[in-house]
């Protein structure tokens, strides 16, 4: 019997709350593989890609769209609103970038409608001080659906009068739902045949994507999987509630797109310097006010799609911990070091204490894990630019040093360090597994 060939696909994830840097990260792997494949979430991601100058924000569509050639996959487990989508599209055709022949949305993808986004803003409405501080897009009332099975799919929109009668059924539902336990009526009028108009645009990128992918991998070809969100967003392992609904981490990869488990043959996740969460939710490392608006100001943290300053705090070994055993992170990228250029001394957490208790692992609450009390190791920062360094040799010893402490307290390689938004202000580490796969 012939062997499954053992081709090239590799995952990257966010090792924190999100926004992580994974857009840069893929962007620059991407020029490495065939295709790069979307598995979770929605057009809640931003994905922030820079290079000539040029600032591009991807949500939906993968990062590695903007290589030139390079095929990329929206794929079932993600939640699609095809009006972003088309935004994105145009967004990128203005930028110079085409799509066509090159992009494939998964013909079981469900749908984002804007009852969904209505409901998600009536939700958190009704929290009041407790809201998640979701991004409003729609992306956990999509999920409900989902998961309930009552979800209009990629492939309802594309046949006209199932649409409808489905359309009409989930309306009729969401109007007393919207009202009824929120007081909000639900906007709907026009909706059928919008959504049919959009169904004659998208109708050229639908495929069977996971067909696709298993083809591609069986012929030879690359795949990058693109994460969204980040470990501790995920849905099952992250800080439930103050979590997205979807699985971000790197077992999403393959239910998320249909491939098995064993076509992931390697693992990146990614981490900033330090960490940022947007939203509620509990954050063990947060920095005071002061700390926090300097580097919340030096790191340009505020949100690549909403806006929104994003909290800062000191990076968190326990969760880097957590986060390496659940995505079998095999190489770590370490992005933004260049924050902590000006920075005299840097915190790291390197373990949790509950009630004057050492404690082993992540607590599965919010209430308990907003009650930890981080250890701290401080070590000195280096107070020079970093901008420039090609090589780890280049960067100021101090730069190694933190990154040494991180890499033996994790027991994991950084393959990867990032030091500036740009394209090229990245080292890849010599000898390391990263630098195989490129
Ligand atoms: P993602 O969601 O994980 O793709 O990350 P975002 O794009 O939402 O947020 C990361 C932000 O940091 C973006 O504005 C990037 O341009 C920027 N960025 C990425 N890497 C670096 C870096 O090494 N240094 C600096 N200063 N900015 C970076
Ligand atoms: P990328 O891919 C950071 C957060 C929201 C909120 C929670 C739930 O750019 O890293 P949702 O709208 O998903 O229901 O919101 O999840 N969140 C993100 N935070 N980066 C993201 O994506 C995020 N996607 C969702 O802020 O706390
Ligand atoms: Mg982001």
């Amino acid at each position: 019997m012939a062997e499954q060939i053992r081709t090239k696909g590799i995952a990257v994830v966010g090792a924190q709350w999100g926004d992580e840097g994974k857009g840069k990260v893929v962007d620059y792997l991407a020029s490495s593989f065939d295709y790069t494949a979307r598995y979770a979430g929605g057009h809640n991601a931003g994905h922030t890609v820079m290079f000539n100058d040029h600032r591009y924000v991807l949500q939906l569509v993968p990062s590695g769209i903007l290589r030139p050639g390079k095929k990329a996959v929206i794929g079932p487990g993600a939640v699609v609103d095809p009006v972003a989508l088309l935004g994105e599209l145009d967004n990128l055709k203005k930028s110079g970038v085409d799509v066509n022949g090159r992009l494939f949305l998964s013909n079981r993808a469900h749908l984002i409608f804007p009852y969904h986004r209505a409901l998600d803003q009536a939700a958190e409405a009704a929290l009041g001080s407790d809201k998640i501080g979701t991004t409003s897009r729609g992306i956990g009332p999509a999920y409900e659906d989902k998961m309930a099975r009552r979800g209009i799919r990629v492939c309802d929109l594309l046949e006209p009068e199932r649409f409808r009668v489905k359309l009409a059924r989930v309306l009729a539902e969401k109007s007393k739902i919207s009202r009824g336990a929120y007081g909000v009526p639900l906007e709907t009028a026009g909706m059928l045949e919008q959504y049919l108009e959009i169904a004659g645009r998208i109708r050229g990128l639908v495929a069977d994507t996971a067909v696709l992918l298993n083809r591609a991998l069986d012929q030879g070809e690359s795949v990058l999987f693109e994460g969204a969100q980040g470990t501790m967003l995920d849905i099952d392992h992250g800080t439930y509630p103050y979590v997205t609904s979807s699985n971000a981490i790197s077992g999403g990869a393959a239910t998320g797109l249909g491939v098995a488990p064993t076509r992931v043959t390697g693992i990146v996740g990614v981490t900033k310097a330090y960490t940022t969460r947007v939203g509620g939710g509990p954050f063990p490392t947060e920095m005071p006010d002061l700390d926090a608006q300097e580097v919340r100001a030096r790191g340009n943290e505020f949100g690549a799609v909403t806006g929104r300053p994003r909290r800062c705090g000191w990076l968190d070994l326990v969760v880097l911990r957590y986060a390496k055993m659940l995505n079998g992170i095999d190489s770590l990228v370490v992005t933004k070091l260049d924050v902590f250029d000006a920075q005299p001394e840097i915190k790291v957490c390197t373990g949790y204490l509950l009630h004057g208790r050492p404690l082993a692992e992540i607590p599965p609450d919010a209430e308990t894990l907003a009650q930890v009390e981080p250890q701290y190791r401080t070590l000195p920062g280096w107070k020079t630019s970093t901008q420039g360094a090609r090589e780890v040799k280049d960067l100021p010893a101090a730069a190694r040093d933190y990154l040494d402490f991180i890499s033996n307290e994790l027991q994991v390689e950084i393959g990867m360090i990032s030091t500036g938004p740009e394209r090229d202000a990245t080292i890849i580490a010599r000898g390391t597994k990263l630098a195989s796969w490129l």
